[in-house]
């Protein structure tokens, strides 16, 4: 067996003009794409994994007449490859790897759902352990990956500190009754004696550390119990959730503003040919890019609730759900916002009280609270954020006013006793922001594997 070193496609890469690499002996390992031969010559594409591109192996039966097993080698298996890094100006690839020997490591049976012809997203959905060998989710999962190391790089190189809250809590974050119990069994006997759920959001847990260390974040899974059957909802996602000491809505939408901007920044950088990829598959006009780079150029609207009511009521359209003052804005509202009068992404503030959460701040005007969501064009909410109410008295109130439990939550409370700030914070869907930067259309297609009512696979 030949003994040269092995070598990355992706590190071939960047030796596609550099003809002092030309003819160097290389040894390459991954998945079979396709292989068709004419008894003479052979092409194989061969994916590593490294990168979104594959490279050609190139056969010669006539010299070699040792590999002809190779020709029979079936699309999904994987091989290990010995031979010479080869430049071929003017060819569609701009190299390929010229083989001595072609080993075959693990067959693939002829049932293997990946074949060359092009499945529906629905399809592949029923095949997540496979799915990862397609183009398409070989660069989502890759832009998951590099989303995943921005927004921990932005928040680091920003001073705040990497927090991980429980993911097994006594309390339901949000008020909004969306939480998967956790039990070994039924009543007093139970593992921990007491009501215990899955986490609908990391906030309330970390705002103590906020107001330690300033500046905070967390970044991890979440659940909810949430019977929506859309193409934005899972039971269990990944939330990015800062927490600002001294901070007000103004400077927490300014940390949004500047996180989305970064992330885009980044994930365009450094997934040139995944991006291009779904430019070219998953958007009509072919426009994905132009609008992410315009979006990361410009500054982000910001519209009052009352505003936004305004425009949905003076809309030349008639909207499924009624719209007033007072009503939760569903997404068909929020993409007319956002993509039919602003055409970007936009921040909504001021929300009436009784439709967000028991944390936020209430405005001078005892109506709406200073919370933020912010919208983007082909998902709807993106973010969604507070400035948290710091003031004793006005939260164990609004607490009282919405029936909540004061017990579970006094050391929550606490914290405006001792040494209390103003302060706030946003969430952000890991998933939704993929949506946004991929548009692949269905949340179901932006994590590994997804959980949506009724659906669970492995
Ligand atoms: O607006 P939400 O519910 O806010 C919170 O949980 C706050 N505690 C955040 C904070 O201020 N620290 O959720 C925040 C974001 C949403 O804007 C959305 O992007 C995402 O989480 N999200 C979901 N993503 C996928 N599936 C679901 N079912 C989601 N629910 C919320
Ligand atoms: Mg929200």
């Amino acid at each position: 067996m030949i003994r040269n070193q092995y070598i990355l496609v992706k590190d071939l890469l960047q030796k596609k003009n550099d003809s002092a690499s030309d003819g160097m002996p290389v040894r390459v390992r991954g998945w079979v794409k396709t292989n068709r031969s004419n008894g003479h010559i052979g092409f194989m594409a061969l994916s590593d994994g490294s990168c979104f591109e594959n490279i050609q192996i190139v056969y010669n039966l006539d010299e070699h007449p040792e590999m002809t097993p190779a020709s029979k080698i079936s699309t999904g298996s994987s091989v290990d490859v010995a031979g010479v890094f080869t430049l071929t100006p003017g060819a569609k690839q701009p190299f390929e790897v010229q083989a001595a020997e072609v080993t075959l490591l693990g067959d693939c049976d002829s049932d293997f759902p990946m074949q060359k012809k092009r499945h529906s997203l629905e399809f592949l959905r029923e095949v997540p352990h496979l799915r990862p060998r397609t183009n398409t989710f070989n660069a989502l999962f890759r832009v998951r990956s590099v989303l995943c190391g921005a927004i921990h790089e932005f928040f680091q190189t920003n001073g705040f500190l990497y927090i991980t809250p429980p993911l097994i809590t006594g309390n339901d974050a949000e008020g909004a009754g969306e939480v998967f119990t956790v039990t070994t069994s039924e009543g007093e006997t139970d593992f921990f004696g007491k009501k215990a759920c899955l986490t609908v959001s990391g906030q309330l847990h970390v705002e103590p550390f906020a107001l330690a260390y300033d500046r905070v974040y967390t970044f991890g899974p979440t659940f909810r119990a949430e019977n929506s059957n859309t193409t934005t909802h899972a039971s269990e996602f990944w939330m990015v959730e800062p927490e600002i000491a001294f901070a007000d809505l103004e400077d927490d939408m300014a940390v949004m503003e500047a996180m989305v901007k970064y992330c885009i920044t980044k994930v365009l950088e450094r997934c040139p040919s995944e991006m291009a990829f779904f430019n070219e598959m998953f958007d009509k006009e072919h426009k994905l890019i132009e609008r992410l780079t315009a979006v990361a150029n410009s500054e982000f609207k910001v519209m009052t609730y009352t505003e936004a009511i305004e425009l949905l009521l003076k809309a030349d359209r008639q909207f499924q759900y009624p719209v007033a003052w007072g009503v939760d804005l569903k997404s068909e509202h929020e993409r007319y916002i956002c993509e039919e009068v602003v055409q970007g992404p936009v921040f909504l503030i001021d929300y009436p009280k009784d439709i967000k959460a028991f944390y936020m701040r209430i405005n001078d005007d005892g109506k709406t609270v200073a919370a933020c969501d912010c919208l983007v064009p082909g998902v709807g909410e993106l973010i969604g954020g507070s400035q948290r109410e710091e003031r004793y008295d006005v939260l164990l109130e609004r607490m009282k006013e919405m029936g909540m439990e004061q017990e579970t939550l006094q050391w929550y409370l606490d914290l405006r006793r001792f040494g209390s700030v103003k302060h706030a914070g946003f969430g952000l869907g890991l998933e939704r922001f993929i949506l946004y930067l991929t548009n692949i259309g269905n949340i179901r297609d932006t994590i590994p594997y997804a959980r949506t009512p009724r659906n669970l696979m492995f």
